[in-house]
């Protein structure tokens, strides 16, 4: 498909969310860059802006509206044709309703349609004679998005490369609104994330971080059988050339013990496991609908250990879902307490259109929500800050990402996801170094290149 004579254009796009998002900027900017659009850092220097957005928590979608009144000046100032797009989780919930509140916006769409953003722009281009169109495309296709996209990873956006192979969500936890922005769950075919990890390897990526919702999930199966298993999946893109493989998010209910082994067996498989509980009271988690309770959670986390003592616990919490009482909350900090994060995210619970929780009867009131966050939060970083203060001294790999801030200095990534900043010179970005940690901070640390 061609856009109008796909004359040179620029595109400004910028990511909301989580990095199954990032993921999706990165394909759109691919597909576009086929027809000619060059990427630009400034929104005024753009002939397309897409904004790619999150519908998670309310402040989350409601970002968008303020930033959509912030180009709307843009766009009144400037002499050229800017087309505004919504994509993301907003655009497919929100759909009709983004562009009756915000009329600059040309195209909605959601994370399900984005391959056919060629087709999209065709149709809305203004033609001699009629005025521009305005199109809401949030259908689900029948189509395979990532056949469609095959071929285009040409740009290597980080060493460290992401890759989506399972897209949606099944569990309807009962706050969440990612099954119905996402869909339903897909595992994307073996034989397509390996061919795109080689892409990927292929422009230099020395990482993958393989995403999905539920990542964990992730499983090939025929009419009866399960070919592939997520770990095996894993082994098979742990033969290629790449240096370390990571996974994210994964759910409690779909990690095996065959995964938690994977952590011992595979060795480029990195000490790091993303594992949100959301909450340690068992009645809560019952009202989440998460289907596991505090026990079980701490007995992965545990047998998880076994295979891989060293390995970095991270996870999601939420405060103040409906009915939680200070006992319920006192739960949670128990389970922080027991489990010892590395890392962990914490939000106040936020009440989303069409989940049940926005309905339920007892929302907790804003200044306890504050309350009990800051009280997770403080517990979170003391555990960050000891996990992080256990490498002083310690000579670890660091695989070197990128130019660090200031002159000749670098940042990379340890094993355990940590931030580690050196100086050093850039031709060292893409290798695995050997550092010595000689100062730890909060949430990161600071190392000598030996
Ligand atoms: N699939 C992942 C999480 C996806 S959403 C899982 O099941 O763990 C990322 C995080 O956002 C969630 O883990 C949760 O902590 C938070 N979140 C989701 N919905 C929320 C809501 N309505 N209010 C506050 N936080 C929410
Ligand atoms: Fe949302 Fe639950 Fe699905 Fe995670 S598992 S994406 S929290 S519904
Ligand atoms: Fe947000 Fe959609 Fe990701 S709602 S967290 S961008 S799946």
């Amino acid at each position: 498909m061609q856009i109008t004579q796909d004359k040179k254009r620029n595109l400004f796009i910028k990511s909301y969310g989580c990095q199954m998002n990032e993921y999706d900027s990165e394909r759109m900017t691919e597909i576009l860059e086929k027809h000619n659009y060059s990427s630009v850092d400034e929104p005024n220097q753009a002939d397309l802006i897409i904004l790619n957005t999150c519908h998670i928590r309310e402040k989350a979608a409601e970002k968008i509206y303020s930033e959509l009144g912030r180009l709307k000046k843009i766009n009144l100032n400037s002499e050229r044709d800017i087309k505004v797009a919504v994509a993301g989780c907003v655009g497919q919930a929100e759909g009709h309703e983004i562009i009756k509140r915000s009329p600059i916006v040309d195209l909605v769409f959601g994370p399900l349609t984005y391959h056919q953003l060629p087709e999209m722009l065709e149709e809305i281009e203004s033609k001699p004679g009629s005025p521009n169109k305005k199109l809401v495309n949030i259908d689900v296709p029948d189509e395979d998005k990532f056949l469609e996209l095959k071929g285009s990873r040409k740009n290597l956006k980080s060493i460290s490369s992401l890759l989506s192979i399972q897209e949606g969500c099944d569990k309807f936890c009962s706050f969440c609104v990612v099954p119905y922005t996402r869909g339903v769950e897909i595992s994307r075919p073996s034989k397509q994330i390996i061919s795109e990890a080689k892409e990927l390897i292929g422009i230099g990526a020395k990482e993958i971080i393989l995403l999905g919702q539920n990542v964990n999930a992730w499983s090939q199966s025929n009419e009866t059988d399960i070919d592939m298993t997520f770990p095996e999946l894993i082994k098979e893109i742990s033969k290629l050339n790449i240096d370390r493989i990571r996974y994210i998010t994964s759910h409690p209910r779909d990690m095996t013990e065959e995964l938690m082994k994977s952590h011992k067996e595979i060795t480029k498989l990195q000490p790091y496991l993303h594992l949100p509980v959301q909450s340690g009271s068992d009645k809560i988690l019952k009202e989440m609908n998460r289907n596991y309770t505090s026990q079980e959670y701490i007995d992965i986390i545990n047998k998880t250990r076994e295979y891989r003592p060293d390995i970095a616990i991270s996870g999601d919490f939420i405060v103040g879902f409906p009915g939680e009482t200070d006992y319920d909350f006192e739960a949670t900090l128990d389970i922080v307490r027991k489990v010892k994060y590395a890392h962990a995210y914490s939000f106040k619970y936020s009440p989303r259109p069409g989940t049940p929780a926005a309905l339920k009867q007892e929302q907790i009131n804003e200044e306890v929500k504050s309350d009990r966050l800051k009280k997770l939060q403080e517990l979170i970083r003391q555990q960050t800050k000891d996990f992080n203060a256990g490498f002083l001294d310690k000579d670890i790999d660091v695989l070197i990402e990128k130019k660090g801030i200031g002159e000749n200095r670098l940042t990379g990534r340890s094993s355990y996801l940590q931030p580690v900043h050196m100086s050093g010179d850039t031709s060292f970005i893409g290798e695995i170094l050997k550092v010595k940690i000689v100062k730890t901070r909060d949430n990161s640390l600071e190392g000598i290149i030996l």
